[in-house]
């Protein structure tokens, strides 16, 4: 009996010591599960020629996660994965994105840099829960966003900007995603109107360059810093912004706003603001008094709306100011040709108004650096003063007459 147990044994110690052995590299192995959806992945995408992202996925490789270029693994399960080489002279990808790389359950990114990859996004990517960051910006992808991307509980980031994506926003996107401080879906083809709520706190909302419609709205978070709905199609009046005390980028020109400018937008703090080409009435305001002033980097742009009433001090130092194309009168205040003669304020337009006057500083010479437009007012240019866009050349100097008479007795001009 000795002889069969020590052979029992001995097998048993091979057996063991082999299993150690396969559970050591288990450790660092791909799973089958995730090596397959990459599989899948390569299956559906292509390198453009002249982009070699590819090349690397050799799948008799014993070690994709440290082989394979554009992913990484954590205890077997890929983690992240880039698609594309990112690199400037890389044309990216081409093909689809396939419904299998939602099987990479682990991941907490997926990045797929600039290509031509068209087609859906798959929904089944609302399975990635510890998915963080989707970007999939500058590509062909088409067809609707997703509802189901309003499940992804740990989405930080999500850019699917300058697509070809339709329809309308899905509304969890804006209220269902707790952790979300990213979202950029900028030139696409996106329809419909925002919600009215919007409540995750987000930072960072970029909407520029689709077909929106509708108001803006009522509520939008109190974090958010930088907001884009530039050329869509949205109308109504400028409410539910007075309240965004952290908000230093505003750029809702080219749309059809209209009623007044809340007051409150107008603080150095916001130093990006573009409200040119609505239907903005009303005067520009003198918010209260302050001892904040704008500054260098600042840039108000207010130009092409129907705004009247008298320029306020209070916009006198900022480095580009386009007021041109309103109904602005009154003489232009002192602080605004200091401002332009110190050089602090660089471009400042005000073509295409009703101005009775600039005070020009007799032998002082404006820097070079400076872009000061005054033609088409109830004025006469001062001498010297050519800064007007190229657009403006050729036109009069001045407004007719008649239309500053007509105007300075209230009459309305068409
Ligand atoms: C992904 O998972 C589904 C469901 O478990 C499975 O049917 C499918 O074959 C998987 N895809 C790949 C490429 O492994
Ligand atoms: C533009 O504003 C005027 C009033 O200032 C209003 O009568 C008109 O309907 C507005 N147009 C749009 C498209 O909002």
């Amino acid at each position: 009996m000795a002889k069969p147990r020590a052979l029992f044994l001995f097998l048993l110690f091979l057996l063991v010591n082999a299993c150690r052995h396969s559970h050591q590299q288990d450790q660092n192995k791909i799973s089958s599960g995730d090596l397959a959806a990459l599989a899948a992945v390569k299956e559906s995408l292509t390198d453009i020629p002249g982009s070699d992202f590819f090349t690397t996925w050799d799948f008799t490789a014993p070690d994709p996660c440290s082989t394979f270029t554009g992913i990484t693994c954590s205890v077997s399960r890929v983690t992240t994965l880039t698609l594309g080489t990112g690199l400037s002279n890389s044309r990216g990808l081409a093909g689809f994105l396939c419904p299998s790389v939602s099987n990479l359950t682990e991941l907490t990114q997926l990045v797929l840099y600039p290509g031509l990859v068209t087609g859906p996004i798959p929904p089944q990517l609302g399975l990635l829960r510890n998915l963080r960051v989707l970007s999939l910006t500058n590509n062909r992808l088409k067809g609707p966003i997703p509802s189901s991307l309003s499940s992804l509980p740990s989405l930080h980031t999500l850019d699917l900007s300058y697509n070809q994506l339709t329809g309308t926003v899905p509304s969890g996107l804006f209220t269902e995603l707790a952790q979300l401080k990213v979202m950029i879906l900028a030139s696409n083809q996106l329809s419909g109107e925002l919600p009215r709520i919007v409540s995750a706190e987000i930072l960072h909302l970029d909407l520029k360059d689709n077909s929106l419609t509708g108001t803006l709205p009522l509520r939008l978070p109190s974090t958010i810093r930088y907001l884009s709905a530039s050329n869509n199609m949205m109308w109504g009046p400028l409410n539910g912004l007075q309240s965004l005390l952290e908000l230093e980028f505003l750029d809702l020109s080219m749309n059809k706003f209209s009623g007044p400018i809340p007051s409150p937008l107008f603080r150095p703090a916001l130093y990006s603001l573009f409200l040119q080409r609505n239907n903005l009435s009303g005067g520009v305001p003198s918010p209260l008094p302050s001892s904040l002033m704008y500054g260098a980097g600042s840039i108000v742009d207010l130009s092409h709306n129907f705004l009247t009433g008298e320029l306020p001090p209070v916009l006198a130092a900022v480095e580009a100011l386009f007021l041109n194309s309103n109904r602005l009168t009154g003489r232009v205040p002192e602080e605004y040709a200091k401002n332009v003669y110190g050089g602090s304020t660089k471009t400042l337009y005000l073509q295409h108004n009703y101005i009775t006057g600039f005070p020009l500083e007799a032998g002082l010479r404006l820097p070079d650096t400076v872009s000061l437009c005054l033609t088409y007012n109830c004025m006469v240019p001062p001498v010297g003063v050519t800064g007007c866009p190229a657009a403006s050349d050729g036109q009069q100097l001045s407004r007719p007459e008649s239309q500053c008479l007509a105007f300075s007795h209230g009459r309305s001009i068409p």
